[in-house]
């Protein structure tokens, strides 16, 4: 077993141990993955200011996203599929994220369901609701979110249609996976994988299949997704479904000002700027350029987060100084749930605080509140 020091390590674990349509699914972009690697790479060309000779004592990356509080600036990204990373990964990753002391956001693509991680988890856990075509289907998803105590609502704006992934078209993804030879032949190298599937019965969508009429299986996965998603999703919806939840409402896949205005306009407690980890569409700028714009058009009308390319501590500490009052991992911790389930994740959690605490004293600050853009070096961080 490798020392495990980086999120590095744990996706090239998750790479040995994932079957490979889902490490495919969760390790990719859309078409020509540009936007994908831009989040990445648009962080690390992001400098650092370091100081010296300044008290570090007494250090603390706590603070609170909506209300909330946080351990760190961070909660758990809504994944698709992420029980298919690992057995019962919706409920793994929750927990760890409770143990922790950040929030765990559910994605309705889970294949655990909402009422599964409201029995093993205490803490209010975060929901994530992507807009269907059946509106009695979207009430009753909301109804049982409220009936869970979810602490806020995450709506996804930017998944009317799905962009082009064309491994997962080539994998041809399906969950449960289909039983072909090279399916079969790629899951016997990944025992550990194999056994816990076997232990669980959750093993397809749990939050759709058994609650949508006629649906029981759910075949090709974006083929099922552009029959069953609203393409009429609009603004007109944000306001109904603000309504009909009534708790605090975060919006989901804000690129562009004019847009970022509108959620403010919307009353919503928080919107994420962010390109959907570039799945959806591939040529859009990297979501950490596209945060201080939208940071100083909205002002203090809305808190803003980000998600997108976040692969330590320090892309965390940056997001923090351009006015990110929130992020989110995804591959972060689906790659710590592939390798090693609830420890992987504990594990991706540990790595991020820890590089987010020592960068941030090495920029010569002790607290949150006073990290903003005079920690980075002018010249090499994206402006408004
Ligand atoms: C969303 O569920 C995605 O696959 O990006």
């Amino acid at each position: 077993m490798p020392v495990i020091t980086t999120i590095e390590d744990l996706r090239q674990l998750a790479q040995r141990r994932v079957p490979r349509m889902f490490y495919d699914y969760a390790d990719s972009g859309s078409w020509t993955e540009s936007t994908y690697r831009a989040n990445e790479s648009d962080f690390q060309a992001i400098k650092l200011r370091q100081r010296v000779a300044v008290n570090m004592e007494n250090r603390s990356t706590a603070t609170k996203m909506v209300g909330v509080d946080v351990r760190m600036p961070v909660a758990i990204a809504p994944t698709g599929l992420t029980g298919m990373q690992h057995a019962d990964g919706e409920i793994l990753a929750a927990k760890a994220a409770e143990q922790f002391g950040i929030p765990f956001t559910l994605s309705t693509m889970s294949i655990c369901s909402i009422e599964d991680i409201a029995a093993h988890t205490k803490a209010p856990f975060w929901f994530q609701l992507y807009v269907m075509r059946d509106r009695d289907f979207i009430e009753r998803l909301i109804d049982r979110a409220k009936a869970a105590n979810c602490g806020a609502l995450v709506l996804t704006l930017d998944l009317q249609i799905i962009g082009q992934r064309h491994k997962d078209l080539k994998n041809g993804l399906s969950a449960p996976p289909k039983l072909t030879i090279g399916n079969i032949l790629n899951m016997m190298t990944k025992p550990r994988w194999c056994l816990g599937m076997l232990g669980t019965q959750r093993r397809q969508f749990g939050n759709i299949v058994g609650h949508v009429k006629g649906v029981t299986d759910m075949g090709n996965l974006s083929a099922w997704t552009s029959q069953q998603f609203d393409p009429r999703l609009n603004w007109g919806d944000v306001e109904w479904i603000k309504k009909r939840w009534g708790g605090k409402l975060i919006l989901k896949g804000i690129q562009d000002v004019e847009d970022a205005r509108l959620a403010v306009d919307s009353g919503a407690d928080a919107l994420i700027v962010s390109n959907h980890g570039g799945r959806q569409l591939d040529g859009a700028e990297s979501s950490i350029r596209a945060v201080p714009a939208i940071v100083d058009a909205v002002g203090s009308g809305i808190e803003v987060h980000m998600d997108g390319g976040i692969r330590s501590g320090q892309d965390v500490l940056k997001a923090w100084a351009l006015g990110a009052r929130g992020t989110y991992i995804g591959r972060a911790f689906l790659y710590g749930l592939g390798a090693m389930g609830e420890a992987g994740v504990s594990k991706a959690l540990e790595i991020i605080r820890n590089e987010l605490d020592l960068t941030m004293a090495f920029c010569g600050r002790t607290q949150m509140h006073q990290v903003d853009r005079s920690i980075l070096l002018p010249g090499t961080f994206p402006t408004a």
